[in-house]
């Protein structure tokens, strides 16, 4: 539940304006607190225990789990440290096959369509790019360029440009249908907007964790559907293993890996900074509700649309609730997030937009001045 402005539990000055969550989110205090304690822990490691290497990851995975609509089943979430990691688990473990395509959006981020440019190109595949069209949603551009040929259907919640969204539900039915898998990049809405992996029934769905996720650099997550959790992982380290937990046993060496998706999580992923700090934030993005953030979220860019409209922008049609851009006839002028900086108000140019990304540290103030300070650098 939301009670009320959430700035005090975040350090951002009252005369920053930050609108770029989608960048990376302002720490929390708590997740501060959370990596300080755990910093001066590392001063005596005679008091970690066995369960420090174990028990905070599976807690971990249990609050991923949460945010994915599968809180009965952590087994299905791997710890990886970028989406990257994430993506080339994915294309490690879906078989391509010559003259077969793996379907991406235009100007995707890069780390959901590098690995698969790898993959296609040994396995004789193309990546196939649905091109953005004004006249057409991305979701039916992807149904569009599904067919027999598709292996991957490789795509995010919302295009990381300008928010615009994917009906990733329509789209996994439409990739079953021709046996194609779905890998999700869902970094741009996982902890803003509800998933559910029951609904979407995607392959794997890989998310970093420091934009809405409100989480540490990283650290990211990796989810694995049940049908996909034998697969080899891209690491052969020992605390994946079958009785990992047994330090005194490590050498009596196994080819047994651990159950569910923990076989794909990175070495050292028991980080004992890191871990803390993306609990204490999946606790406090729980404890706000992911739909009643998504609603808090989309009233403030309903206003953001009001004020951009008045201005003469175009802001995103068909789009999540929590990120958006704004597209001018005229353009964006060159420089605009270097001069907005200067007065202290954030956001990003992503392509021709200017995108914008509040979240719960904003209010009707920032807003204000966003518009005003664009009106007056934009002049
Ligand atoms: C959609 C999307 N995916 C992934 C990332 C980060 O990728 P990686 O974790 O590989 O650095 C970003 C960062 O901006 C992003 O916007």
């Amino acid at each position: 539940m939301i009670d009320g402005p959430q700035r005090h539990l975040f350090d951002v000055p009252d005369d920053v304006t930050y609108l770029n969550c989608a960048y990376m989110s302002p720490q929390l205090r708590s997740v501060t607190e959370a990596g300080l304690a755990a910093v001066a822990d590392a001063e005596h490691p005679w008091e970690l225990s066995v369960d420090d290497f174990f028990g905070p990851a599976e807690e971990l995975r249990g609050l991923v789990a949460s945010v994915l609509g599968a809180g009965d089943d952590p087994d299905g979430v791997a710890l990886v440290p970028a989406v990257s990691y994430g993506v080339g688990v994915a294309a490690a473990n879906l078989p391509i096959g010559p003259g077969r395509t793996v379907v991406v959006l235009a100007e995707q981020f890069p780390s959901h369509v590098y690995p698969w440019r790898a993959a296609v190109a040994d396995a004789g595949g193309t990546v196939r790019v649905v091109e953005r069209r004004d006249d057409r949603s991305w979701t039916d551009g992807v149904l569009d360029a599904i067919d027999a040929t598709t292996a991957v259907v490789a795509v995010p919640n919302v295009h990381w440009t300008d928010g615009s969204a994917v009906d990733l539900e329509t789209v996994g039915a439409a990739a079953r249908a021709v046996d194609a898998a779905l890998v999700v990049d869902a970094t741009q809405s996982l902890g803003a907007m509800p998933f559910d992996v029951f609904a979407v029934r995607p392959d794997f769905v890989v998310a970093a964790g420091y934009k809405w996720l409100m989480g540490p650099y990283s650290l990211g997550y990796l989810w694995a559907s049940p049908e996909r959790r034998d697969g080899v992982p891209l690491e052969h380290g020992w605390i994946t293993r079958d009785g990992a937990e047994d330090f005194a046993r490590l050498v009596d060496y196994t080819d047994r890996l651990q159950t569910g998706a923990r076989r794909y999580d990175v070495g050292e992923r028991s980080n004992f900074v890191l871990v803390p700090m993306a609990i204490a934030a999946l606790e406090q993005i729980l404890a706000w509700g992911v739909p009643d953030i998504a609603d808090a979220l989309g009233a403030s860019t309903a206003r953001i649309v009001e004020e951009a409209e008045r201005r003469g922008f175009e802001p995103t049609a068909d789009r999540g609730p929590h990120l958006l851009g704004l597209r001018h006839a005229r353009g964006i002028p060159d420089g605009l997030p270097a001069a907005l900086a200067a007065h202290r108000v954030h956001v990003s140019v992503r392509g021709d937009s200017i995108r914008v990304s509040p979240h719960l540290y904003n209010d009707e103030t920032d807003i204000e001045r966003f518009f005003s300070v664009l009106d007056e650098v934009a002049r």
